[in-house]
């Protein structure tokens, strides 16, 4: 049985699963090089089934991800703004009369004939999205939609290993079908929600806000927002919290699993203008920021174990992107167990449509697990582009007897390597398959790095790979924790403060580590092995082999178009070292 699920706008990406297995997962960022596209994900389809060699009309099931189907999620060309937010005077005069009126019954009507619009619009996008599939082969009955935050729900429960005990579900972001969070209790046969959070009550939508009202992008500076937090100091940030943020959240009287906010939150930014204009710094503000929502949220995981007694949590939304968050959630004392779904923004909710669809139909999903799902080349493909490529010239390559040997001693040497090798990682971070690999101890390397491949903002820290057998040396980690994705923040050992010197954040010495188990990816595995024969560390820096603002490069075009636009030096394709000329 094939079956394709999408997620269409934010970070379109498809999904197959193949008789119960997800055979390939991959965003369609990686084709147009648009980073987290929503162009529709035509080139993301056509490469799962070309690899899998089937056509539309052998797909037995398509799952859409999200019920409210807007017809420019269709569009096959990058778009920047929802199509009825074209027309700019109208959609900015609802929201100034939004933020001026609030909740009078004006505002109530007005807010019902939107909704109105958005549905008859809805509608017209599903229609045109079920007669292109048509066209392609796939009967409309074999076309679903699955609820957005059910998507996010089910990801991880799909991703893990089978659930043989009862966890707590939370998912959490900045809307998606018009809700913002939810709480279920998952045993292991069924999903049992016992709370929804409206989009008005958005703390993730809030966090964008603030994001945006502090100059940076929403759905993707957030994390900027977060390392910045880690500057502050709590005795600067505590006046801006008491201010600003303090009491603008608290849990529904008769569901204490349900956000209520003194106001809309989807009109946080008069909140902030009203009260962060002036004298505030931007440093205080992110601190506060960040505060905010570590209080909230624990107190919301707090109020889930007090009233089911189920210390087990798993967590899945853009909301938990954020590794600070999930470091306090894991530390929680109650806390017995975490499964933090891994790149757990839209991106993922391929992987819940697909549990759903499986569910369905009465396919046992095999867990996931392994986010190295997408493009590979062998050695002889990789020889034939060189060759052929157009900038020959400007680079030598060779292949080498044993690449990892070779990448480790440059690493030893303290150089910086980009490591291209096996399938692409689906998602936000580099796993080591496509990643710019340095010495974690070595600051020079952190600022070669810094400013002169990926020109990341100044105080953003890296983060490390580190072997599992030696992740006792260099984080704090009493309860054992996994942490294969990168998508949880540790303490350092003094160990750890120094052997990761340049691979923890500069102000708080924590880090985001990938630690590495052998059968999760045995080449990289080795090869941090080699760099720790010559420096005696089980670690090595690991950041996404990508251009600021660019996806990660997945394909060969990608990674010598990296190249050559920045002053990386060394690029490790399969077997193949290429160096830019100017270094050999
Ligand atoms: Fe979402």
């Amino acid at each position: 049985m094939n079956i394709l699920t999408l997620q269409l706008g934010h970070n379109a990406s498809a999904l197959l699963v193949q008789n119960g297995r997800v055979t390939g997962a991959i965003s369609q960022e990686r084709f147009n090089n648009i980073k987290n596209s929503n162009q529709f994900p035509c080139d993301a389809i056509d490469w799962l089934l070309q690899r899998a060699g089937i056509t539309y009309a052998q797909l037995d099931q398509v799952g859409v991800c999200g019920t409210m189907l807007y017809p420019e999620l269709l569009s096959k060309t990058h778009h920047v703004r929802p199509m009825y937010e074209n027309n700019k005077f109208l959609y900015n005069l609802y929201k100034k009369m939004d933020y001026a009126f609030g909740q009078s019954f004006l505002m109530r009507l007005m807010g019902r004939c939107r909704r109105y619009f958005l549905k008859s619009v809805t509608k017209r996008g599903y229609n045109q999205f079920v007669a292109d599939f048509k066209v392609r082969g796939v009967a409309p009955e074999r076309i679903k939609c699955v609820d957005h935050h059910l998507c996010h729900a089910y990801a991880p429960v799909g991703f893990f290993p089978k659930a043989t005990s009862d966890w707590l579900v939370f998912t959490a972001d900045g809307d998606g079908d018009g809700t913002s969070s939810t709480v279920s209790t998952w045993d292991g046969k069924e999903l049992k929600q016992l709370a929804v959070t409206s989009t008005e009550n958005s703390l993730g939508y809030f966090y964008g806000l603030t994001t945006v009202f502090m100059g940076m992008k929403m759905l993707e500076h957030e994390y900027k927002v977060m390392g910045l937090a880690a500057y502050a100091k709590e005795e600067y940030f505590k006046d801006v919290y008491d201010k600003i943020f303090k009491d603008i959240v608290r849990f529904d009287e008769e569901n204490p699993l349900v956000f209520k906010s003194s106001f809309p939150l989807t009109r946080a930014m008069e909140h902030l203008k009203k009260h962060a204009s002036c004298c505030v710094r931007f440093d205080n503000l992110a601190g506060a920021l960040q505060h905010f929502l570590e209080v909230v949220v624990l107190q919301w995981v707090q109020n889930a174990i007090k009233e089911t007694g189920i210390t087990q949590v798993m967590t899945s939304g853009g909301l938990f992107m954020n590794v600070k968050l999930n470091k306090m959630i894991r530390e929680l004392p109650e806390i017995t167990a975490v499964r933090f779904m891994p790149s757990c923004g839209d991106e993922t909710n391929p992987f819940g449509a697909a549990y759903a669809l499986c569910r369905d139909a009465g396919v046992e999903l095999e867990p996931v697990q392994t986010l190295y799902q997408g493009q590979s080349y062998s050695d002889d493909e990789i020889e034939i582009f060189l060759n052929a490529h157009p900038a020959r010239d400007k680079f030598s390559f060779e292949k080498k007897e044993n690449i990892k040997e070779t990448i480790a001693d440059l690493l030893s040497k303290r150089k910086v390597v980009a490591r291209f090798a096996g399938r692409a990682e689906f998602g936000a971070r580099s796993l080591g398959n496509r990643a710019i690999l340095a010495h974690p101890a070595d600051m020079e390397s952190f600022f070669t790095v810094n400013d002169q491949i990926k020109v990341r903002d100044f105080w953003m820290p890296f983060a490390p790979t580190i072997l599992d057998v030696d992740a006792p040396r260099y984080i704090e980690n009493p309860k054992q924790a996994d942490a294969p994705y990168m998508i949880d923040a540790f303490d350092t050992t003094e160990e750890g403060r120094t052997a990761l010197r340049a691979a923890l954040h500069q102000a708080d010495k924590s880090v985001r580590p990938q630690i590495l188990k052998r059968e999760a990816n045995s080449e990289y595995y080795d090869l941090i092995k080699a760099f720790k024969e010559k420096s005696k560390i089980g670690a090595i820096m690991n950041t996404s082999f990508n251009l600021h603002g660019y996806p990660l490069a997945s394909n060969l075009d990608q990674a010598i178009f990296t190249m050559q636009n920045s002053d990386l030096e060394y690029l490790a394709l399969e077997s193949w070292l290429v160096t830019k000329k100017a270094a050999a």
